[in-house]
């Protein structure tokens, strides 16, 4: 798959009181067109610097980013007017124009373009009110809508130039959480229906998981894990982004291995992951192998569009241990994911 977008060697510092600060430290990293990527981090990390390197609205220190192989930081005035064309934006506190109405705001950068007629103009705003919702509200100004609709009104207008990628700056933020999922599964609907790549950043693990492909995980401006969500999710190798994963989660890491301490047996954590998730592989090879389970903590979700199922169990047999080890051997024959924890 061609990328889309690629860092190569990025890094980015700001000038303070004639110093160099770094916000950014040698980021590689490459989107593949129609995919939605994530980029996950705590305040400070270098999200908001990463995301504005991709649009220009700041500028690397150092290593390049491309565009379509494009190296974004050569172009001219001209090119950089286009750019902004094929890369759409939508922010935390959503950047309407509050003396404009929704049409008007969504208008807003196909009249700078120049390219369109006004009857041109009004039919594609019209596509674009239909497409978020909002077709009751065209003649309303920003302050006569809730923060959902103003959303719907940022990526409307984001959408109007018939951009390639879509960045989202902490796009949910400021919405509650079930204006979050509806804002998250309009922005799905456009990933999927006008292969749009969307690029993302957030410090919610619940975004990552419900919208995106891959993720990469930013601690103090460098990249510290990357990969599929489901492994990142479900898998969690460097701290922070175990943190993250188990904050989403409301675990409390510490207490979980403590209320462990006091089982007997063997404790392994069971993933399961797509049709896995549904088949009766747990009662089956503990009845074949003779193991005895008990379920100590669980979850049943969905990652995207992915089923899974995580267990940790506590096993024990009648066999040294014999048993359990070929029950592990036939739970990994069956697909599934075991980890041992002690
Ligand atoms: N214009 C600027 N001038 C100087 N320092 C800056 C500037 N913008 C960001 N920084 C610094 O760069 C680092 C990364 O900032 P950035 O805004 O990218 O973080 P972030 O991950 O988006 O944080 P948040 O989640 O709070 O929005 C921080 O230490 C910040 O103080
Ligand atoms: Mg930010």
């Amino acid at each position: 798959m061609p990328a889309i977008l690629e860092f190569q060697k990025v890094s980015k510092s700001y000038r303070v009181k004639k110093r160099d600060i770094p916000a950014l430290t040698d980021i590689d990293l490459s989107v593949v067109a129609g995919e939605v990527f994530g980029v996950i981090g705590h305040s400070g990390a270098g999200k908001s610097t990463l995301i504005r390197l991709i649009n220009l609205l700041e500028r690397p220190s150092g290593g390049r980013v491309l565009i379509d192989g494009e190296d974004v930081t050569r172009l001219d005035d001209a090119g950089l007017r286009a750019l902004r064309q094929r890369v759409g934006m939508i922010f935390q506190h959503f950047n309407l124009l509050s003396a404009k109405t929704v049409a008007d705001n969504i208008a807003f950068p196909l009249r700078i373009a120049g390219r369109l007629s006004d009857a041109d103009i009004q039919k594609r705003v019209a596509e674009l009110i239909e497409r978020v919702g909002l077709t009751e509200h065209t003649h309303k100004y920003p302050a006569q809508l809730s923060g959902g609709q103003k959303q719907r009104v940022g990526i409307a207008r984001a959408l109007a130039t018939k951009p390639q990628i879509l960045l989202c700056d902490e796009a949910t933020s400021a919405l509650d959480p079930q204006t979050t999922q509806s804002v998250l599964r309009l922005l799905d609907e456009i990933n999927r229906e006008l292969h749009l790549t969307i690029v993302l950043i957030t410090h919610e693990m619940n975004v990552i998981r419900m919208l995106c492909d891959r993720v990469a995980v930013l601690d103090n401006g460098h990249i510290v894990e990357f990969g599929q969500v489901a492994d990142v999710f479900l898998h969690p190798q460097h701290p922070t982004s175990r943190r993250f994963v188990y904050e989403s989660e409301d675990i409390d890491e510490d207490a979980l291995g403590a209320a462990f301490s006091h089982v007997s047996g063997k404790i392994i954590r069971l993933t399961f992951r797509d049709e896995a998730t549904y088949e009766p592989v747990l009662g089956r090879v503990t009845r074949q192998c003779d193991v005895d389970f008990s379920i100590l903590t669980g979850r049943i979700d969905r990652i995207k569009n992915t089923p899974y199922g995580q267990l940790v169990l506590g096993l024990s047999d009648r066999d040294n241990g014999r048993n359990i080890s070929e029950a592990l051997r036939r739970f990994r024959e069956e697909g599934l994911t075991v980890e041992e924890i002690d």
